[in-house]
């Protein structure tokens, strides 16, 4: 038996079980099976008034709603739609005047190693303060602002303030090109951006200023009235007289008291993009009550979080991570949380147990590819093993954005935890805006790689292609079977591509995830088994194949046809492996390595450096069926290194296969 089949074997017959930890099984939010039970069974009987009660209970209304769930248009469901409230003043203005005003809300770590601490009072003064200044540059409620930032207490502060006005950010993350924020820009019709001269990651200064003046430069944008830049570095970078204004002069002579505005329920928070199955990323909108309302209560869920916590969850602010659980979960639960700047190697690659052991970090939360990563730097360096360091802090582990595969999951308890700590490994997407499947810290046994059981309330279910339920054991389709308040509400201008990508008929008006799973024969946990669609994972990080692809056929002087699909990466999770028809003859040797990376910097450029293939591979054709379509089930066997075993008689080309296979 092969390697690769017996770690599939360990992962499918993984049977060792971890109960919570005897304390936390009787002090958590909800301590025990029997309390999850409880809430499933009270969502069972009365879902609308479960979702009433919660959202009663966790968030402060202006004005109160009077209706739940309004599913008259169904998939656009309402919910809580005549309520009115404002995010901000649920994350800030709610704990003026009680114990939490004066408590840390972040404690940010830039990349050199220098800390800020910001109070709760101190951020809803700098939030109120950026909220004038939007407004003073006409800024106004139902406007849309791209934020291109580093991670930072001002990108915190930029979303916060937005929420406060009521002008809908999208977030791009600062890894994305010129030509990526473009057509965001475009798609959204943002007013205003809010960037940063550069940012720092790793020890170098990267600019994003130059990026926003070159998407800009590509027309079309006329929409954008202002580019508002923070100074991170003291480089200075060009401002164009009339658009562009620094934080400085902008909050100059501001008020740093600002009154929320009430909005409705359903006003769009945010809308954020992710890669789908078709080449243009989708714009997921989400709205402000029902999305807040998760992220309060998955914060106080799944990570039990207490006064007394200082929580970190890594992700970028660019990210669904990086918006519920850095810039309105953790704020809407009052607690103190870090953020960091840098990147998890640098200076080396103990960055994140010293950080941990530095603020007594005790809720951790972060992604399968930084573990495989620290595991590999740990195997090679003893010095930056985790066990150098007082991780005696941590209570709870997470894990998102990825299947965290057996293996990391018990280094990760072992050496990050001590073996005391539950890992909640989070299923859940751009989409839901919050957790959907996840393991309960005081209340579910653990299996290491199941993310285990829906959330009380979240109707999810594995099911055939036409929707009907499949028994425990047998892979199928992952859906959600009834709307909740957290779910995306369209996509932006576009209803009818929210429609198809998400309820498609067939599926009997259920919510379709995009993932396969499985649930275990004797636990009905879920375990998530992968896109089925043509999205591919790389390193957490969603990359559509068929903006991959356009990216590359866009090399028009060099490229004729591409291909593009995943293949299995030890720390990456997935990486990239594209097969590119040339229009010129077959490059062999040197020349191939050349045009490889020519084509690696093309797709940085079209994209992001994210995007950037990991293997290229060049034939004079790809393998297609006799009516022309792409046999990408042969690419994939291909990219794995895998012998074709499939039947081939029905190719155009078979040939094609072994030019292929020999190219890398
Ligand atoms: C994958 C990130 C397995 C899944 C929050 C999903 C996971 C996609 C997990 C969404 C997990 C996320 N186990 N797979 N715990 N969490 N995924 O929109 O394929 O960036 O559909 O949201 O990541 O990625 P997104």
């Amino acid at each position: 038996m092969t390697t690769s089949s017996s770690t599939i074997e360990s992962t499918l017959i993984e049977n060792r079980v971890f109960p919570p930890p005897e304390s936390l099984a009787r002090t958590a939010r909800i301590a025990g099976m029997e309390a999850y039970h409880a809430l499933c069974a009270e969502a069972e009987k009365d879902y609308e008034g479960f979702w009433a009660r919660l959202a009663r209970e966790h968030l402060q209304w202006t004005r109160p709603f009077t209706r739940t769930l309004d599913a008259t248009n169904a998939p656009f469901y309402q919910w809580f739609a005549d309520g009115e409230l404002n995010a901000s003043a649920n994350c800030l203005d709610k704990h003026m005047g009680t114990p939490t005003e004066n408590k840390t809300a972040l404690i940010f770590e830039a990349d050199d190693g220098s800390v800020t601490r910001v109070s709760y009072k101190e951020l809803l003064a700098r939030v109120s303060q950026f909220a004038n200044a939007l407004k003073a540059l006409g800024v106004n409620k139902g406007d849309r602002v791209l934020i291109y930032m580093p991670m930072s207490i001002e990108g915190v502060v930029a979303m916060q303030a937005c929420a406060r006005i009521g002008a809908t950010h999208s977030v791009v993350f600062g890894g994305f090109s010129a030509k990526a924020v473009h057509e965001r820009i475009i798609d959204a019709g943002a007013v205003a951006v809010i960037t940063a001269n550069y940012q720092m990651r790793g020890g170098k200064e990267l600019p994003l200023k130059s990026i926003i003046d070159e998407a800009l430069a590509m027309g079309g944008c006329e929409c954008v009235r202002n580019v508002l830049v923070y100074q991170r570095t003291a480089t200075p970078c060009a401002m164009v007289a009339g658009r562009d204004t620094t934080f400085d002069e902008a909050l100059a002579g501001q008020s740093s008291v600002c009154p929320p505005v009430s909005v409705g329920a359903e006003h769009p928070l945010f809308v954020l993009y992710t890669s789908g199955s078709t080449g243009k990323p989708k714009g997921v909108q989400h709205s402000t009550g029902g999305y807040l309302l998760w992220a309060k209560v998955t914060m106080e869920w799944t990570f039990d979080i207490r006064p007394e916590d200082v929580f970190w969850c890594t992700a970028d602010i660019g990210w669904i991570t990086g918006h519920t659980y850095v810039a309105y979960g953790p704020l809407a639960a009052g607690a103190t949380q870090i953020v960091f700047e840098g990147v998890p190697t640098y200076p080396n690659a103990a960055r994140f147990w010293q950080m941990i052991e530095r603020h007594k970090c005790s809720v951790f939360y972060t992604a399968p590819t930084a573990i495989r990563s620290l595991i590999k730097a740990a195997d090679t360096d003893a010095a930056v093993h985790p066990s150098r360091f007082d991780l005696s802090s941590l209570r709870i582990l997470g894990s998102v954005g990825e299947p965290i595969n057996p293996e990391a999951w018990m280094w990760y308890y072992k050496n990050v935890g001590g073996e005391r700590c539950p890992i909640v490994d989070t299923f859940w997407q751009t989409e839901t805006g919050g957790h959907v499947i996840t393991p309960l810290p005081g209340a579910t046994p653990l299996v290491p790689g199941s993310c285990t059981l829906p959330l009380p309330g979240i109707m999810a279910a594995i099911v055939d292609e036409v929707g009907n339920d499949i028994p425990n054991g047998v892979g199928g389709i992952l859906v959600i079977k009834r709307p909740w308040p957290s779910m995306i509400r369209t996509i932006w201008g576009d209803p009818e591509r929210f429609k198809k990508s998400y309820f498609p008929e067939e599926l009997k008006g259920y919510y379709l995830a995009g993932d396969g799973a499985v649930r275990s024969a004797d636990r009905g946990y879920f375990r998530i088994t992968g896109r089925i669609d043509d999205v591919l994972n790389v390193s957490g990080h969603r990359m559509g194949t068929m903006e991959i692809e356009s990216a590359l056929v866009a090399k028009t002087d060099l490229v004729a046809e591409a291909a593009v699909v995943g293949r299995p990466d030890d720390v990456t999770g997935e990486a990239i492996c594209a097969f590119v028809v040339l229009k010129r003859p077959l490059p062999k040797g040197e020349e191939a390595h050349q045009i490889a990376n020519e084509l690696r910097n093309w797709v940085a450029k079209e994209i992001g450096p994210i995007a950037k293939p990991k293997d290229i591979r060049f034939g004079e054709n790809l393998p297609k069926t006799r009516s022309g379509k792409i046999m990408r089930r042969l690419l994939r066997s291909i990219a794995r290194g895998e012998a074709i075993t499939q039947d081939t008689s029905t190719l155009e080309n078979p040939a094609i296969l072994e030019q292929l296979a020999q190219s890398n």
